[in-house]
């Protein structure tokens, strides 16, 4: 069923729910299909490259036709968006929950940008996540340094906007290809105690298996997870083409990468 932030977190009191970044068919019914196999809710989530190779109709669409066939709780979420505008078009679109990301500008700023947008969102039943201090990415060349999330500001952010769900920054990476983020638990704990909004993780990739189950038992309420999905697909298909010159249809050639998706998300719903 195609469900909002809230009705997932009812359906999942307790730990994490599991959040990915998809980018088509191929990979988004693999994870409703493991989501469906461990009897869990998960999120499909749409990044700026999702909806720049979809259009956010295109990409609502598909996905909530997967949600809304899938027999466990779905949301369809815009992941990232870093404007007003397009949280807007996402909203209009059908997005049952979004994140405007302002955590690149000043605060104020970013705080009132997301007020506007839970202004929006609210009386259309729609959850709004945004994030303080910033989580970084590890390929980036541009102007981003990793900022941990203060429990004070988080606090203040979380009050000041109404927003549904919080990203904090406490040692994630986004786009990491090994699991070797140093997680600071001390800043979560701490971040929890202060702010009663559920937190989110980012950049969930780089986390180790161990650390990622501790996570969850330790407040974090939705972990995203893009880059492993990415790596068991693109990984996979280059084997594929590799072992099966001869093969040209690519839907014999997709069956083994959408597997490896298949495993590597239900992987990761089962460790939460
Ligand atoms: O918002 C998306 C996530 O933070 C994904 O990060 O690709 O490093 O797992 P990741
Ligand atoms: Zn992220």
């Amino acid at each position: 069923m195609l469900a909002s932030m809230k009705e997932i977190f009812e359906a999942k009191t307790k730990g994490a729910v599991a959040a990915f970044n998809v980018f088509s068919y191929e990979d988004a019914s693999m994870v409703v299909r493991a989501a469906e196999d461990v009897n869990l809710p998960v999120f499909l989530m749409a990044n700026r490259p999702a909806i720049k190779y979809m259009d956010v109709d295109m990409f609502f669409a598909v996905m909530s036709v997967l949600a809304k066939k899938a027999s466990v709780p779905v949301a369809v979420h815009l992941d990232h968006s870093n404007s007003y505008e397009a949280v807007k078009n996402a909203i209009d679109a059908g997005f049952t929950s979004v994140m405007f990301d302002g955590s690149s500008l000043p605060v104020e700023e970013n705080l009132d940008i997301t007020r506007r947008i839970v202004d929006y969102a609210k009386p259309r039943g729609v959850s709004v996540e945004a994030e303080i201090g910033h989580v970084s990415y590890q390929d980036s060349d541009s102007d981003t340094q990793g900022v941990y999330t203060t429990p004070a500001e988080a606090k203040m952010f979380a009050e000041g906007s109404g927003v549904d769900a919080l990203a904090v920054s406490i040692g994630t990476v986004h786009h990491m290809v090994t699991q070797e983020a140093h997680i600071n638990f001390e800043l979560l704990e701490e971040i929890k105690n202060t702010v009663s909004t559920p937190l989110v993780i980012h950049g969930s990739s780089g986390v180790s298996d161990e650390d990622l189950k501790r996570l969850s038992d330790c407040g974090a309420r939705k972990i995203n997870i893009g880059t492993a999905l990415r790596l068991a697909f693109g990984n996979t298909l280059r084997r594929e083409m590799e072992a099966r010159p001869d093969v040209f249809d690519r839907l014999e050639l997709f069956k083994a990468p959408m597997q490896a998706v298949y495993e590597k998300a239900k992987e990761k719903l089962l460790l939460l």
